[in-house]
């Protein structure tokens, strides 16, 4: 492929192929999970077909193929979010909550203790507030949260004053209710002044804007491969390296050590002291599947794309709906990818997804596991329609056209 064709992105995923209640499926749900192309599935299917075997153990051709194509993984990971160094950056993980789970576990049981502080905001999701919170309540040290404001922005105005004495500044790349973009670069040159690290939930913008912890220069990011059109099972955390190799290990076992005696253990180096056990390889082989699928779209025209699907579809609702639906989320598309929450005046969110589906229209109802952000716009849940590379505006045709029923039907 040698430029951006939704089209044929969407000749590529056979689900796409579905009917859905005798429509076609109109996909609205890649912020939950992102389809997968054939070029993923045959990558896991050639793995268990010609190279099923166990890493980093046998020495017999099988298994030495294994290994690489489980490593090989790291590498394209590594390209595709300009990792400087894969082999000792790029721990997998099982998905984005994990690795959050992990720097927890890691990163924060070793260097936080009851005086510290680390600052979050409102609008995250509960896999970047959950495992801080368990954490705190085991060591005792505070978390601030970065207020959003009434236009759905993060509040900055007291920016200076959350980050000092703080240790950590954790913050998604891109708001999975909202779609609010984050100012991920000066946030984190700003923690780095004030002498904080900075980690990324970067789940939502991997597959839909270019991803580079070089140039954002953050210590952490974190992402799943489900949502960058490649298989569930498998996602990264990526550390800066001379952070990572001070992290203790957080799950023990197999594969992660250098030596066990009957008094005790020595972890290995590296990556490999984070990936206890059998780790997910016919999921790295579509991860890098998935990565080359991307690369060959191009990240900076699948951004485009999405960007004019979602000022086309903000400006029809708008239009078509006045205030009978609200989205809760800016309406600027500088600064916001393709997830669009709905709120439909007095209709249900769940309700909502029900007549859509009976227009073969997935969207994702509920509170989207960001409480704290529902509490703050007193919402108790939203619909939510998300883009994806091999959305068109037809879908959002069919949006409009089942939320017009719902519409009629309940309002
Ligand atoms: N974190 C995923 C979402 O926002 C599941 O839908």
């Amino acid at each position: 492929m040698t430029s951006f064709d939704a089209r044929r992105v969407r000749a590529d995923v056979p689900l796409l192929r579905r009917k859905i209640n005798g429509r076609p499926i109109t996909y609205l749900d890649s912020g939950s999970s992102a389809l997968t192309p054939r070029s993923v599935i045959e990558a896991m299917s050639r793995y268990y077909e010609l190279r099923h075997a166990n890493v980093h153990r046998g020495v017999y051709v099988t298994a030495e193929e294994a290994t690489a194509t489980y490593e090989g993984a790291r590498e394209a990971v590594g390209r595709f979010i300009n990792a400087p160094h894969p082999n000792d950056e790029i721990v997998f993980t099982k998905n984005t909550t994990e690795a959050f789970n992990l720097l927890a576990r890691s990163w924060g049981a070793k260097n936080l203790t009851k005086s510290d502080a680390v600052v979050l905001s409102v609008m995250e999701h509960h896999a970047n507030i959950v495992p801080w919170f368990q954490l705190r309540d085991e060591i005792g040290f505070e978390i601030r949260f970065l207020d959003v404001t009434d236009d759905f922005r993060l509040d900055l105005s007291n920016i200076d004053e959350a980050l000092r004495g703080a240790k950590l500044l954790s913050l998604s790349s891109m708001s999975n209710v909202l779609g609010t973009i984050n100012p991920i670069k000066e946030l984190a040159a700003k923690a780095h002044q004030a002498g904080a690290l900075v980690a990324v939930d970067a789940a939502q913008s991997v597959a839909h804007t270019p991803s580079d912890v070089t140039d954002l220069d953050v210590d952490f990011f974190c992402f799943s491969a489900h949502k960058m059109l490649g298989p569930t099972g498998i996602g990264v955390l990526y550390a800066r390296r001379e952070l990572l190799a001070d992290m203790p290990p957080f799950l023990g076992g197999g594969g992660m050590i250098a030596d066990v005696s009957t008094r005790g253990f020595t972890p290995a180096k590296g990556v490999a002291r984070f990936e206890a056990g059998t780790p997910p390889i016919a999921e790295a082989a579509g991860l890098t599947a998935a990565v080359r699928y991307l690369e060959q779209l191009g990240m900076a025209n699948v951004e485009n794309h999405e960007r004019e699907l979602t000022a086309d579809a903000l400006q029809r609702i708008e239009s078509h709906f006045g205030d009978q639906i609200r989205v809760i989320g800016p309406h600027n598309v500088d600064r916001r990818g393709g997830v669009i929450s709905l709120d439909v005046e007095g209709v249900h969110p769940h309700d909502v997804a029900q007549v859509l589906d009976q227009f073969g229209v997935c969207v994702r109802p509920g509170h989207h596991c960001a409480k704290p952000l529902m509490k703050r716009f007193n919402l108790a849940a939203t619909a939510r329609a998300s883009f994806g590379p091999y959305s068109m505006t037809q879908d959002t045709d069919t949006l409009l056209e089942a939320l017009q029923r719902a519409v009629e039907l309940f309002g």
